[in-house]
């Protein structure tokens, strides 16, 4: 995926700041923690990080992103693998929330491992600022959906189906090409006025999609 700059385009960073130092805290010597990605996990894992040079504590951090995992690295926190160990908790941003506590996530592009993180986690802390709470889900974005490239126009004709009013390829910060994630694979934003129970288990089932950023009923903590 390409770099996003994390550190230095931060909105509503005070909010933020509040956010990420209340998390760090929370942070106990030998626990395997999910590492969010986007603007918020990227301030509480530098507090993270602070501690866990200044208190000498031994974690494990899982990163859902290749951007996250540098950053740890650069930090001194070691990271694993959902392969090799489960998360004892989970942190990360979003983009909306709505009153079912129902996400919209993955405006970084980094939906696909945040997703695994938290379906592995059964404490799940998710820090949004005021700006995140919509009265309707997919009022402010739209839903990322990230899928194979040879089946992108496929995978937007079968959204529309479920309801989508407007698809768009998501294209690169730096160039007129598609963004690529780490996982080789294109985003189509998918806006909608309306959004359904079902329609993260339908978008799912798209032949060629990989995830999407819809999280729906998911055991979570919002945190504000
Ligand atoms: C990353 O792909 C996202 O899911 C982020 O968690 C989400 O976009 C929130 O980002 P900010 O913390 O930058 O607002």
């Amino acid at each position: 995926m390409e770099e996003f700059d994390w550190k230095n385009n931060i909105t509503n960073k005070e909010e933020k700041e509040r956010l990420a130092k209340r998390i760090a805290l929370r942070v106990k010597d030998n626990e395997v923690i999910g590492f969010g990605s986007g603007t918020t996990s990227y301030l509480t894992i530098e507090e993270i990080g602070k501690r866990v040079k200044e208190e000498n504590l031994h974690i494990k951090a899982i990163p859902t992103s290749n951007i996250i995992k540098k950053l740890c690295d650069d930090l001194g926190i070691e990271t694993t693998t959902l392969e090799n160990n489960t998360p004892d908790w989970c942190f990360d941003g979003a983009d909306e929330v709505d009153e079912h506590n129902w996400l919209i996530k993955g405006m970084g592009a980094a939906l696909y491992k945040e997703k695994l993180n938290i379906k592995a986690s059964e404490e799940n802390y998710i820090l949004v600022d005021s700006t995140k709470f919509v009265d309707r889900l997919g009022e402010k974005h739209p839903v990322p959906v990230e899928c194979d490239r040879e089946k992108s126009e496929n995978v937007m004709d079968e959204l529309k189906k479920i309801g989508a009013i407007k698809c768009e390829i998501r294209k690169s910060n730096i160039s007129d090409e598609p963004l690529i994630t780490d996982n080789g694979k294109i985003i189509i934003h998918a806006w909608f006025d309306r959004i359904e129970a079902d329609y993260e288990e339908k978008i799912a089932r798209i032949d060629g999609v990989l995830e999407s950023g819809l999280f729906i009923g998911y055991n979570i903590i919002v945190v504000k």
